[in-house]
């Protein structure tokens, strides 16, 4: 199992250009793993890439577009991750907003906090599970984890 979570591993995050996410993005790599961050501001993507590779240039990290708040945003990133990629062992669903004005709307028409933080993760996990059980071997089992906190006020 060991071998799984370091060097052969295939992880992706969500917001990952910042605070927990950037912090797991890290670690992750930091252990080996080949890590994907999707994240919907590409420049602080791209920022934080620079920030963790000049602590350690060998940090597999790659930045994807994501933007949860638009389910046409989540569906074209999974198709190109299911054309792409052959597995994955590890999903964290970490991008969120923590507090939103009940005002704010996603590209859809739903709360924004429910519409990112929820069905934005769910449609994703979803559309990737078929990734994810490729990864199951006799002696793994991959896994997807949720990281955010949800609202929801009337
Ligand atoms: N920190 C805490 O004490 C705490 C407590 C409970 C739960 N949580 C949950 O843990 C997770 C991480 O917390 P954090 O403190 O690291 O939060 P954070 O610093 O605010 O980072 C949130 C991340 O989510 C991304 N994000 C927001 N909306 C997005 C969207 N529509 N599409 C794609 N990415 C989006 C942000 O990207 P941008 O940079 O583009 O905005 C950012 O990368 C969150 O889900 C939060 O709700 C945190």
């Amino acid at each position: 199992m060991g071998g799984h979570w370091t060097q052969s591993a295939f992880d992706i995050l969500t917001g990952a250009n910042t605070g927990i996410g950037k912090e797991t993005a890290r670690d992750l790599s930091g252990r080996g793993a080949r890590v994907l961050m999707l994240c919907r501001n590409l420049e602080k993507a791209e920022a934080a890439v620079q920030d963790i590779r000049a602590a350690d240039p060998q940090a597999r990290l790659e930045v994807h577009p994501l933007d949860l708040s638009s389910l046409a945003s989540v569906r074209a990133c999974a198709g190109r991750l299911l054309e792409a990629e052959e597995r994955i062992d590890f999903l964290v669903n970490n991008a969120g907003l923590m507090v939103s004005p009940k005002s704010l709307r996603t590209e859809d028409g739903f709360d924004a906090q429910l519409g990112t933080n929820h069905l934005g993760h769910f449609l994703l996990t979803n559309l990737l599970l078929p990734l994810v059980e490729k990864a199951a071997t006799e002696d793994f089992r991959p896994r997807w984890t949720l990281l955010r906190n949800t609202r929801i006020s009337a």
